[in-house]
């Protein structure tokens, strides 16, 4: 039964990686984007946007992607202590490129991360950031629920500024969600148990 101890959608849904090459319905597409939004956000302030991308849009937004990976590797890096993470962001595309549609995803009232922050926006940019985390994960079990496969990708943050231009959106680009029916079901990934994670004060 759903929500019963280790059953569901929270605990059947895998990172997907390799994607069958059908598409996904536009309504199904918005039915998970509806689920999205029914997340919690901080003082309500629901600072999502979503800009769903495939076909062409896809490949314009993957060529500037690959465009900031080599500016990154060969140019100027703007993460240069992230230098490490670049063969994962290769990989990254390279699923992007498999997966029929690609949802980025816009905090709408943040700025970009190369700015500095003082304290009070700091905090609220904190709070903005989770209940976009909340989005996402929602997306994550709503897809899971009708069957279609997800990754939520952050290695967009080394195409950052290409990215944001060719998107041509106010806010911050907090990542992209693929979504495609799965072509893979992977094991469960490890977990840390909850006697390793929680400290009882009862
Ligand atoms: C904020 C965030 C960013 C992530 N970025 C990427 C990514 O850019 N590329 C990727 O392949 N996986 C990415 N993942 C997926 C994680 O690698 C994955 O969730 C983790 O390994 C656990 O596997 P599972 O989702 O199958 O349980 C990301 C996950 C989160 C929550």
């Amino acid at each position: 039964m759903e929500g019963s101890r280790g059953c569901g959608p929270i605990y059947s849904r895998r990172s997907i990686r390799k994607f069958e090459k059908a598409d996904i319905a536009k309504e199904d597409i918005i039915e998970i984007i509806r689920a999205g939004s029914a997340a919690p956000s901080a003082k309500n302030r629901q600072p999502w946007k979503c800009i769903v991308l495939g076909n062409e849009s896809k490949e314009a937004f993957l060529g500037f992607m690959e465009k900031g990976i080599e500016r990154e590797e060969n140019i100027s890096a703007m993460l240069p202590k992230s230098g490490s993470g670049l063969p994962d962001a290769k990989n990254t595309l390279r699923i992007m490129r498999e997966a029929p549609v690609l949802v980025a995803v816009v905090n709408t009232n943040g700025g970009s991360p190369f700015s500095a922050l003082d304290a009070d926006e700091r905090f609220m940019e904190i709070c903005d950031s989770l209940s976009i985390g909340a989005f996402v994960e929602n997306m994550l079990l709503q897809a899971e629920k009708m069957g279609i496969g997800t990754l939520w990708i952050a290695n967009t943050c080394f195409a950052y500024q290409e990215l944001v231009s060719y998107l041509h959106v106010q806010g911050q680009l907090i990542g992209a969600v693929a979504l495609g029916y799965a072509a893979e079901h992977p094991d469960k990934r490890p977990r840390k148990a909850p006697e390793e994670i929680v400290e009882f004060r009862l």
